[in-house]
């Protein structure tokens, strides 16, 4: 049995289902993230494991404890919120202490482990300031140690970082990692932001209309998506429609998927060919021919946009450096590599290459 194990939770709101049938489980110590699109139904899973909203049926252990069972306040459980939740009139340590109170705690005890939490998330030497003059990222820090503060059994954060400016929503991300291993707790983290799930997570279960489509570790929900929805959800993705080009160039590779209805190749596994030079692709690639319609140049990447006999296809390319190539109109050639391709059903599960 796992530390947290959700089995078949549903929940129904009056005439609408937003979560079906939903099975994952949690180990102590694991950063788990729910990622998904709005409505998916991720901030009525984290509200039912923390008692706001019951399931309409389904089970819920914590530690080998029926947590449908327990009143919220008794879950012992924290909970960071989007919008920090912070109190405007309390002092950051009022605001960390408050947790605290109802559990009648010791003043003396109060003091060092609202301290010993303002110092995870350094914000120790700010403990008399109100929230009201501190920026989004540090009173976040206060909802962040407010939550840590009781030693919960479970850590729940809802978007917490969905409010901060990029670069801050990076370092912070980063800090809360660090502190969820260095307490060592089992952490279940909602978002919509892919990048983010990848960066932060030891397991992301991907959620899809109340549904789960996969759950693995990052790895494998980037490079092996098990469904198309996962697929698209998470990075871009080329599409390839069924198309007598497209099966010469799977012939050509070997590859057959008899109840393939739509095949996909991630822009940054294609690779562009010099057009004049007689570069040969190796039989393990199957070479497009194109124009170029469209050049990005990102920094970091660049994305050529080629219009070719499979269709449109962007390919990228990493470390463009000073590279200024690739005007409009301009002839151009892909390989794509056969193990780069990926092939789904018409109900978009992922369907196995024969060949
Ligand atoms: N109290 C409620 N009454 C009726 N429908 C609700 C209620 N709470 C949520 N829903 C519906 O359930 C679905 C899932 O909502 P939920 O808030 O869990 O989505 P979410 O994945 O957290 O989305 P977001 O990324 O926008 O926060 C949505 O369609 C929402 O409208
Ligand atoms: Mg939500």
């Amino acid at each position: 049995m796992a530390y947290l194990d959700v089995v078949r939770a549903r929940k129904e709101f009056a005439g609408f289902t937003a979560l079906q049938d939903v099975s994952l489980n949690v180990e102590r110590g694991e950063f788990f993230t729910l990622l998904g699109p709005s409505g998916c139904g991720k901030t009525t899973l984290l509200r039912a494991l923390a008692g706001f909203n019951d399931l309409t049926s389904g089970e819920i252990r914590l530690d080998g404890e029926d947590l449908r069972r327990i009143p919220p306040h008794k879950r012992d459980i924290g909970m960071v919120f989007q919008d920090y939740a912070v109190f405007p009139h309390l002092s950051v340590f009022d605001n960390v202490a408050f947790g605290l109170k109802p559990r009648k705690v010791a003043p003396a005890e109060i003091r060092a482990r609202v301290g010993e939490a303002l110092e995870k998330v350094r914000l120790g030497h700010l403990a008399e300031r109100l929230p009201a003059a501190m920026s989004g990222g540090q009173q976040q820090r206060i909802g962040i140690a407010r939550a840590i503060v009781i030693r919960p059994r479970l850590l729940l954060m809802d978007e917490p970082l969905s409010n901060l400016d990029a670069k801050l929503r990076v370092e912070l991300r980063e800090e809360i990692r660090a502190l969820q291993k260095q307490i060592d707790i089992a952490a279940i983290y909602v978002t919509h932001d892919q990048e983010e799930a990848l960066a932060i997570s030891d397991r992301i279960c991907v959620m899809n209309a109340g549904r789960i489509e996969q759950i693995g570790t990052p790895q494998e929900i980037y490079g092996d998506p098990q469904t198309r929805f996962v697929a698209e959800f998470v990075g871009t993705l080329n599409r390839l429609e069924p198309s007598p080009a497209l099966e010469s160039d799977l012939s050509h590779l070997g590859l057959k998927a008899p109840r393939a209805t739509l095949w996909a190749v991630r822009p940054e596994r294609l690779r562009l060919l010099p057009p004049q030079e007689a570069e040969e692709a190796s039989e393990k690639e199957a070479v497009v021919l194109g124009r170029v319609e469209q050049f990005t140049y990102l920094g970091r990447e660049a994305h050529v946009r080629l219009a070719t006999d499979l269709g449109p296809l962007v390919a990228q390319i990493a470390d463009p450096g000073l590279i200024a190539a690739f005007a409009p109109g301009e002839a151009a050639r892909a390989a794509i590599p056969r193990d780069a391709l990926m092939a789904f059903d018409a109900a978009g599960a992922r369907v196995k290459l024969e060949g």
